[in-house]
């Protein structure tokens, strides 16, 4: 195997790309990240070709990349999966998918997802007015399921009814008495009652970071009490038939498949009940969760998942099956409102490095030994030049610990004017690579000792990324959250610098220093030392959540997207291109109005007596800011 082989087979390992990647992205001989929109391995595309097609049209880094292949590629993948976990247990239930709006609530992304889903009936699921408004203008299969879930006022329910007009299944899933209290009294008026659903508050608790969505401290659902209520009001209103739909939602990313076989089946068990007395609801609805294998580990681990769609599946419908022979119910047909399991590998942010700060990168020249040796070097000096000369796995800690004790002495006689600027330049580099060294014995350690491991954070490069966390990829800050980062080419080469990654926001929160690992997390990525040609990471499996979460801390928006399409043949090409928020859109949406503001740049030009001339030079600067891209332009 060459050389360049064996480093790209490195790569790919140390990057975990295989595991997490799902079939849709590699790295390619060349060293080149490549994604494969219908996880077919023989229709590939660099992300840098992409990159270098953008750039004329406009779009630039930082960009995100959507693939409307991968979303069809993974949504067909869990149809099929449920299909032929119903054909393999004689489950006499369909199963019918909706999509969660507050996943990714971007028009191309939801647009996307009504074409892709249409043949398999898939339908879609809202949380509030807005997103109902948007999903209600999507013409849906005929036989698709409308779930409106969250906390409803009169207005909302009254929409409930109104979408029954447009040829809507809707499902109003209700998540007290009062609101189905609501729902009963506003019917009489329709003569006619929507399809009700009951969240349940199950006692089964999910797992991960989310696992406070469930259990009966929840703040969702109905306790089995308010269950009975509820039963009651309709069968008081002699609507009984209303009630289609019992659901659950154990929270997002559950990353143990026991706990939703656990859930599954009380689930099932309360449907069974419901059944007995008397009511039919068509539907068992076991929410979303299904965790997505970020770091491709495999484990229960948070940015993880220890079980595979198949599984999810297979488990849920023999599950249910099982439970509903045995209470001799019939089978229900099972909905899933899985969101970030369909959504996170259909786009990937891109961004270019700026700036890369190395803690010490000159190399020790012979002439520094000398220096250190000389007679009248500040004896601390000479101590720092033993102990490097002396570091070892044996003594590093003890002498680790000397060097800072050395190093405050020679600051000391610095301060009091004894020692020179070179002298104290040689204290800074000694210091640096005995901390360096002493690091990489401590990483030989079964159990790293804790003061090394704050070190190991200040000794990395840091990469300035010309992107903002709290706009592309949120959960990383809010939640610790980690997503696969890589770079996108030279991965024929060994990466020879370890690195955290910051952002250009001003908060010392918009940097990345954990990072996943075969197995554990990393404090540091490994990144190629800078040759001159642009650089650029890739942040992957971002499709889920980020887009509906992102903020504009410092007001830095929403940057721009490239939507990609590629033939069967290998061909690409750009099905859609949407500019970021310029920072005339990003002001208004804060009240500003650059009107007034234009009149306010005037008033204080003349106010500091500037020609005409150069008053109207200086205005059409600022017009031309106030519609630029707030990222950083590119330096080539
Ligand atoms: C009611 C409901 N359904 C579905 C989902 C989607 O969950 P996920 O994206 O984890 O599949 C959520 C999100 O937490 C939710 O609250």
């Amino acid at each position: 195997m060459s050389i360049y082989k064996r480093q790209v087979e490195w790569a790919k390992s140390h990057y975990g790309i295989e595991s997490w990647g799902k079939g849709f992205f590699s790295i390619d001989a060349d060293g080149d990240v490549c994604v494969h929109p219908s996880a077919d391995a023989s229709v590939s595309i660099k992300l840098q070709d992409i990159i270098k097609e953008c750039e004329p049209k406009g779009i630039v880094s930082p960009l995100i990349l959507r693939f409307p292949q991968v979303l069809d590629t993974q949504l067909k993948r869990f149809h099929e999966e449920f299909r032929s976990a119903i054909w393999k247990n004689s489950y006499s239930g369909e199963h019918f998918g909706v999509f969660p709006f507050k996943v990714n609530q971007r028009r191309e992304f939801i647009d996307a997802i009504s074409y892709s889903g249409f043949d398999y009936r898939y339908g879609l699921e809202v949380g509030s007015k807005t997103e109902f408004m948007a999903a209600l203008s999507y013409d849906l299969h005929p036989q698709a399921l409308f779930i409106c879930n969250g906390f409803k006022d009169k207005d909302f329910i009254e929409l409930c009814f109104m979408a029954k007009k447009f040829g809507k299944n809707i499902i109003v899933v209700v998540e007290g008495p009062d609101e189905l209290q609501n729902i009963v009294e506003i019917s009489k008026r329709y003569d006619e009652m929507p399809g009700v659903g009951f969240r349940v508050r199950l006692y089964s608790r999910g797992a991960g970071k989310w696992a406070k969505s469930s259990g009966n401290t929840s703040k969702f659902g109905l306790s089995t009490n308010e269950l009975l209520d509820c039963l009651k009001i309709l069968s008081d209103n002699n609507c009984e038939e209303s009630l289609q739909m019992l659901h659950f939602h154990n929270g997002s990313q559950i990353t143990e498949i026991k706990k939703i076989k656990k859930a599954v089946k009380e689930a099932i068990r309360v449907y069974a009940k419901v059944y007995q007395r008397g009511f039919k609801p068509k539907f068992l609805n076991v929410g979303g969760g299904i965790g997505v294998d970020y770091d491709g580990s495999k484990t229960s681990f948070s940015s993880s998942a220890n079980y595979s769609i198949q599984e999810f599946a297979n488990d849920t419908i023999y599950t249910i099956g099982e439970v509903c022979k045995e209470e001799e119910v019939p089978m229900p047909n099972v909905v899933t409102e899985s969101g970030r399991i369909i959504a996170a590998y259909h786009s990937v942010v891109l961004t270019d490095i700026r700036e890369v700060q190395s803690p010490c990168e000159e190399p020790w020249m012979e002439e520094n030994s000398q220096l250190c040796q000389e007679k009248d070097s500040p004896k601390a000096l000479k101590e720092l030049f033993y102990i490097y000369n002396h570091i070892n796995e044996k003594n590093y800690i003890e002498y680790y610990h000397d060097s800072i004790a050395f190093q405050d002495e020679l600051f000391t006689l610095f301060d009091l004017g004894y020692i020179n600027l070179s002298h104290r330049a040689l204290g800074e580099k000694l210091v640096f690579i005995i901390a360096n060294r002493a690091l990489e014995c401590s990483l030989q350690e079964r159990h790293q000792p804790e003061e090394f491991s704050l070190l190991q954070k200040e000794m990395v490069s840091k990469y300035l990324a010309n992107f903002s966390i709290f706009q592309s990829i949120p959960d990383s800050w809010a939640i610790d959250q980690l997503f696969p980062i890589l770079p996108l080419s030279r991965h024929h080469e060994k990466p020879s610098l370890k690195a955290s990654i910051v952002d250009i926001t001003c908060d010392s929160d918009g940097c990345l220093e954990q990072f996943i690992g075969r197995s554990s997390i990393k404090r540091s990525i490994d990144l190629h030392k800078p040759n001159g040609s642009p650089y650029f990471l890739g942040f992957f499996l971002v499709g889920a959540y980020q887009e509906s979460l992102a903020n504009e801390h410092n007001l830095f928006g929403a940057i721009h997207e490239a939507e990609v399409l590629v033939s069967e043949e290998g061909k690409w090409r750009f099905s859609k291109l949407t500019s970021g928020d310029p920072i005339d859109e990003l002001l208004v949406c804060r009240n500003y109005d650059c009107e007034e503001m234009m009149k306010s740049y005037k008033k204080q030009l003349t106010s500091q007596g500037h020609h005409e001339e150069e008053i109207q030079a200086t205005l059409d600067q600022c017009k031309k800011a106030l519609v630029a891209y707030p990222y950083l332009k590119a330096l080539h």
